[in-house]
């Protein structure tokens, strides 16, 4: 009899507690939801005291209808004046300059971004939604028009921009955002500058600086001439420029070059002939105007 007894309370025991147990295993693996994407890891580079968070590996892109925005947002970035030659007046990439597919720190990373803006700009003296700022680097950097912030090609660069910051907290600055600024600029030495890039450019950028394009591709962009960034550019600033060699150039040897010849060079090469950008005049109309502005 009392066999009996212990085993039916087990039983209702187990009754209870088995569809409490089936729904954590459920969740564990992954049958109730799509699985998470991998968490972001934040990794060191050579520059010192900076980190970025690295975007997710590319085959953990998702697939469907948002996996093919992403995937295109990812080949307009990396593949701008061929995908879009109606928009971009320039021979570049947004890569050309947001290096290692927009997730280097130190080459303005867009990893995390979606989650800072809306923010106020003091350049354009508004409160900029990220759709506008992509299309400040379209008109400004690319020299080309601004896409339909609501059309299909800016939402797959924003959908990209938000696959590559998945697991990075939103609301905060994320590590490596922007370039480096330095406090205390060296005077710059243009014509030292020159022997520079001959000496550490040119083999890549062309002796003109006009990039080269064997075949009809640029495989090395363009840092001077009509096919380069206009006045208006970020890049076309002593300070922004500098950083970016300093920390970034050349290619593959980032912090190779020291403080002062990265000035000199880029004292150098941004003020080579490039495209005007006539709306310039009426940046930073609140004030805030920094020293090396065009
Ligand atoms: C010639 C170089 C260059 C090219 C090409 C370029 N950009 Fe930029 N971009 C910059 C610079 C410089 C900044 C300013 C970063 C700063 O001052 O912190 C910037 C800033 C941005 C920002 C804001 C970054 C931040 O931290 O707030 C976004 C988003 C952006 N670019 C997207 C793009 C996209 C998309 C493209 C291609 C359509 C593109 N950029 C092409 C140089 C470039
Ligand atoms: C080994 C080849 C190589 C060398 C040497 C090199 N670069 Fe670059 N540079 C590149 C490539 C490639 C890109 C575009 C990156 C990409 O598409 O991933 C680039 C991008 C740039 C850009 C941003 C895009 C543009 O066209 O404006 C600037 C500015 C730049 N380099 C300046 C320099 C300067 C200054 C030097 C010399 C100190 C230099 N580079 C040396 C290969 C090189």
């Amino acid at each position: 009899m009392e066999h009996v007894h212990d085993d039916s309370k087990t039983i209702a025991l187990l009754l209870l507690v088995l569809p409490l147990g089936f729904l954590p295993a459920l969740a564990y693996f992954g049958l109730a939801r799509p699985p998470a994407p991998p968490p972001a890891a934040v990794v060191a580079t050579e520059s010192p005291a900076e980190a970025v968070v690295r975007a997710p590996a590319p085959a953990a892109i998702p697939d469907g209808p948002l996996g093919d925005a992403i995937r295109r947002g990812k080949l307009i970035v990396t593949q701008t004046y061929e995908t879009l030659p109606e928009h971009v007046g320039s021979t570049l990439h947004c890569t050309s300059c947001h290096l290692e597919e927009g997730t280097r720190a130190g080459a303005a990373p867009w990893v995390g971004l979606p989650g800072v803006f809306p923010e106020y700009r003091a350049r354009s003296g508004r409160v900029d939604t990220i759709e506008r700022r992509v299309n400040d680097c379209f008109e400004r950097s690319m020299n080309g028009t601004a896409l339909d912030p609501a059309g299909d090609d800016m939402t797959a660069i924003v959908a990209y921009m938000g696959f590559i910051s998945r697991g990075v907290p939103a609301g905060r600055t994320p590590p490596g955002r922007g370039f480096r600024h330095n406090e205390s600029p060296p005077t710059p030495d243009r014509a030292h500058g020159a022997q520079v890039y001959a000496q550490r450019c040119a083999s890549c950028h062309g002796a003109d600086g006009e990039g080269q394009a064997p075949g009809g591709r640029y495989q090395f962009p363009p840092l001077v001439g009509d096919h380069s960034y206009t006045v208006g550019a970020g890049l076309a600033r002593l300070d922004t420029a500098a950083s970016f060699v300093r920390w970034n150039m050349p290619l593959g040897m980032g912090g190779t070059l020291s403080e002062q010849e990265s000035y000199d060079v880029a004292d150098f090469f941004i003020h080579q002939p490039r495209p005007d950008f006539a709306r310039r005049r009426s940046d930073w109309p609140r004030g805030g105007r920094p020293a090396d502005a065009r």
